[in-house]
């Protein structure tokens, strides 16, 4: 399916020079949304995972419908200040700003086999610092799918080594 036409593209937002890939007409579309969430679904099987786990939100928009139909759990990666109980937390770098993640100590038992969802590699930073609350609590990251990859900020650098699934670039 052709899922181009169902993303807006802003021109200057959040901020100049930036041109924001939205994704809310694709899902906005029931058929497209299902589309990409049913490919998703199939890389996830064909990778045997345990669990999703998800950076806030978007992560949450396109992990939780896959986790559904899976039947397994998914963990959310907050921002700092957001999550209720004990939690670890990574420092990481964004296309415009800088933040802090954090994942419940509990997300994840040893050994799981994860799969990290997105809407978006655009510099790998979300991603990059996902990947390491994942693996300090003992995760296996076995794939990593989004939506949308913006292959001019070359964000798959920062995941070499990992299973990646992207259904449109730019
Ligand atoms: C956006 C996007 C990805 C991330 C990609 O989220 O949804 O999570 O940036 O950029 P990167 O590959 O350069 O790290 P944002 O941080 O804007 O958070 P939000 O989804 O909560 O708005």
């Amino acid at each position: 399916m052709d899922y181009k036409q169902h993303i807006a593209i802003v021109e200057d937002w959040p901020k100049e020079g930036v041109r924001f890939k939205d994704i809310t007409p694709l899902m906005d579309n029931g058929k497209a949304f299902k589309s990409a969430i049913d490919e998703i679904v199939e890389y996830a099987k064909s990778l045997n995972i345990d669990l999703i786990v998800g950076p806030e939100a978007r992560g949450f928009i396109v992990g939780c419908p896959v986790s559904y139909a899976l039947e397994v759990g998914f963990a959310p990666v907050r921002k700092e200040g957001k999550l209720p109980r004990e939690t670890i937390k990574v420092d990481y770098g964004l296309e415009y700003g800088k933040n802090v993640l954090t994942l419940h100590k509990d997300a994840i038992k040893p050994g799981q086999r994860v799969l990290i969802t997105d809407d978006l590699l655009a510099t790998g930073g979300t991603i990059e610092a996902t990947i390491k609350l994942v693996e300090e609590l003992g995760g296996v990251v076995a794939g990593c799918a989004f939506l949308i990859e913006l292959t001019y900020l070359h964000g798959r650098d920062k995941l070499e080594g990992h299973d990646v699934l992207t259904l449109m670039q730019y």
